[in-house]
C-alpha cells in the first residue's frame, strides 16, 4: 500500500475528520487509527474495540490483504481501529507496529493514517510515502511546526507536506516561504460538515455536497499527484 499519514503538532484541526473523508475519496482505503493519545473512531461511530489494530497485529495474515478481515465500516469507510486508552495505543505500537507496517505494505492500494498529534512516529509513519501535518494558520501552531519539521523530514521515508485548515493571519505562501515547506492544499473551517460527519446528522449526498467534502476531494487528487510523483513535490 501507498501510505498517506495525516497527523497535527497542536490544537484538534480536524485530523480524524480529514483522514475519513480523505480515505473515502480513494477505492476501497482504509483509515488506520494510529493516534498515541488513544483512537476515538470505535466511540464515535458506536463500532466494537475488535477487529482493529489488536487483533490485526496479533494475526498471522495469509495474504495481503487480510487487514480487510480486521477492518470495520465508519460511514462506508474501512477503519482499522486502535484501542482508546493512550497506554494500550502506545504499547501496540511498540509491539506490533513493525507487523501492521510491513503487512500493510505489502497490500495493495492506498492507506490513510491518522496519526493525531504527532510525538515520536511510529513505524508505519515512518514508512510513509507522504506525511501532511494539518495546522491552522494560526502562530502557535506555525511555531510547533517549524520546531517538529526538521526532525520529521530525518524520521520519515517519504515528504512532509503541509495542508492548512481554516483561516489564519498567514496565508499558504507565508507558510511556504517561511518554514521552506510545500502546501499540499487548504481545508475550509466548515463545522456543520465536520460535525455532521461525526454525529451522522445528514445523508452522504448532502454531505458530498459541503465545502469540507469538496475541498477534501481536491486534496484527494492532489495526494494522489504526489504519490505519482513525488519527485515534484519534493522540488516545490
Ligand atoms: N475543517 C473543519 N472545520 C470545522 N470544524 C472541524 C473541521 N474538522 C474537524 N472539525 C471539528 O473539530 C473537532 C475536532 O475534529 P477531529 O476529531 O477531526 O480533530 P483531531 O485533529 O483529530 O483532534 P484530536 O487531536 O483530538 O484527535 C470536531 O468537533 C470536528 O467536527
Ligand atoms: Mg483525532
Amino acid at each position: 500500500m501507498r501510505i498517506v499519514t495525516l497527523t497535527s503538532v497542536r490544537g484538534a484541526p480536524g485530523v480524524t475528520t480529514t483522514a475519513l473523508l480523505l480515505a473515502s475519496t480513494f477505492d476501497d482505503a482504509p483509515v488506520v487509527e494510529a493516534d498515541l493519545d488513544g483512537g476515538v473512531l470505535a466511540v464515535r461511530y458506536g463500532l466494537g474495540r475488535e477487529p482493529g489494530l489488536t487483533t490485526f497485529a496479533a494475526s498471522s495474515p495469509e495474504d495481503a490483504e487480510g487487514w480487510r478481515g480486521h477492518a470495520q465500516d465508519a460511514g462506508g469507510v474501512p477503519v482499522l481501529v486502535g484501542p482508546d486508552a493512550p497506554g494500550a495505543s502506545a504499547s501496540l505500537w511498540r509491539t506490533g507496529g513493525e507487523r501492521i507496517t510491513h503487512t500493510l505494505l505489502a497490500a495493495n492500494g492506498v492507506a490513510v493514517v491518522d496519526a493525531g498529534r504527532l510525538r515520536t512516529p511510529v513505524p508505519i509513519v515512518m514508512a510513509s510515502d507522504l506525511v501532511a501535518v494539518l495546522v491552522c494558520p494560526v502562530a502557535e501552531q506555525l511555531v510547533a511546526l517549524a520546531h517538529l519539521l526538521p526532525t520529521l523530514r530525518q524520521a520519515i521515508r517519504g515528504h512532509v507536506t503541509v495542508v492548512l485548515v481554516g483561516d489564519g493571519p498567514y496565508s499558504r505562501a507565508d507558510v511556504e516561504r517561511s518554514l521552506e515547506v510545500s502546501v499540499l492544499g487548504e481545508l475550509p473551517d466548515d463545522r456543520a460538515a465536520a460535525d455532521a460527519l461525526r454525529d451522522g446528522g445528514t445523508s452522504r449526498a448532502r454531505l458530498a455536497r459541503s465545502r469540507l467534502a469538496r475541498a477534501v476531494a481536491a486534496l484527494g487528487a492532489d495526494v494522489n499527484a504526489a504519490l505519482a510523483a513525488p519527485m515534484e513535490l519534493a522540488a516545490s
